[in-house]
């Protein structure tokens, strides 16, 4: 069973992970910066930054104080999202990994000011933002020799749970993509069905990124994945309070809920394979799952992309 001592050494390498404050994000700053990498820890607040950067430098000091540093990113805000790549790219020369690991299971049916469902634009639609606002810097990397970039975003089998319906042929897909039905926007199926969008967008999205990629001979690996039950706040939130002692017992801790996103985003099994793993969707480390039928979808993937693209001009965000 991999685990966190086959991580390698990463002294030199930068990293981004977005949602690095709490649940399975914080655990993966924590690991990538114990084996040595510069981390930048993607958060809203800038408190619960702070604050998670404080427990996890207190936790061990060997880490290089400056080695874990608070980029301000707001997911839900395209703009924000912009300005927090630009300043990634004029503080670094580099990027070696970028962990799209942010994610939430809105309750209530909420759109952000451009108008997208509130889900899919944390989700979907800012780590789409962040990504291709950061190319740049990740093909410049990608670009030196012994260099082993990787883009790794976290989906969920609840990618499952997306509504038949809704095929992603228009922007409006991005702006209601749970549900058809007026009557119902806040019932746990609901919910679901516009979690499950968000996260069968992130392995489409993953899909297109890789074949765009390779179509340019870029030399950089992009993965997703199912972490699997987690007992953090988001993972336990989607169930009743009480059940929380229970959940604790039966779900993953944290620190092993974090293993594959690192086997993603280090291991050298997968600079050693790359056609094994390119593009691919993971449901525990080194463990290839083929996903739902539309998940393999080449044409839904660049459907996507394009609508993706399309409702962020027509909002003004590139
Ligand atoms: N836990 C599970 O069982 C499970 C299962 C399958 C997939 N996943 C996926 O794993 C990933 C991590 O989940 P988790 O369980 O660790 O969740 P979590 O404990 O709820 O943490 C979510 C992280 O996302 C951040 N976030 C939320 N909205 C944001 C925004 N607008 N801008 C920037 N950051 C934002 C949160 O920051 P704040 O503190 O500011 O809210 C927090 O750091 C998610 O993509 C989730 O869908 C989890």
């Amino acid at each position: 069973m991999w685990s966190d001592t086959a991580i390698p050494d990463l002294a030199g390498k930068v990293a981004l992970v977005t949602g690095g404050n709490a649940g399975i994000g914080l655990q993966t700053v924590k690991q990538l910066a114990l084996h040595g990498a510069k981390v930048y820890l993607g958060a809203r607040s800038e408190s619960r930054a702070k604050q998670a950067i404080d427990s996890i430098l207190s936790e061990y000091q060997t880490i290089n104080k400056e080695h874990i540093i608070w980029l301000p990113l707001d997911l839900s805000k395209p703009s924000n999202i912009v300005e927090a790549a630009r300043l990634l790219s004029s503080w670094e020369n580099r990027l070696d990994i970028l962990i799209n690991n942010a994610g939430i299971a809105a309750e209530d049916f909420t759109t952000t000011a451009e108008g997208f469902e509130f889900t899919i634009a944390v989700n979907h639609i800012g780590h789409f933002v962040l990504t291709t606002n950061l190319l740049p810097l990740l093909k410049e990397t990608a670009s030196q020799v012994g260099s082993d970039v990787r883009v790794v975003t976290i989906s969920s089998s609840a990618e499952r749970f997306a509504p038949k319906h809704n095929v992603f042929a228009t922007a409006k897909d991005l702006c209601d993509p749970g549900t058809t039905n007026p009557n119902d926007y806040t019932s746990r199926k609901t919910v679901f069905s516009r979690y499950g969008a968000s996260k069968l967008a992130n392995i489409l999205f993953t899909r297109e990124l890789q074949r765009r990629l390779d179509q340019e001979e870029v030399k950089i690996i992009a993965l997703t994945l199912d972490p699997g039950p987690v007992a953090t706040d988001g993972g336990m939130g989607v169930f009743p309070g009480f059940l929380k002692p229970v959940l604790k017992l039966v779900m993953k801790s944290p620190e092993k809920g974090a293993l594959n996103q690192l086997f993603c985003a280090t291991a050298k099994e997968v600079a050693n394979e790359p056609h094994t793993y390119k593009g691919k969707f993971l449901s525990a480390p080194g463990k290839i799952n083929p996903g739902s039928e539309r998940s393999r979808n080449s044409e839904l993937a660049q459907s996507l992309w394009r609508i993706t693209e399309e409702a962020l001009r027509t909002a003004g965000i590139s």
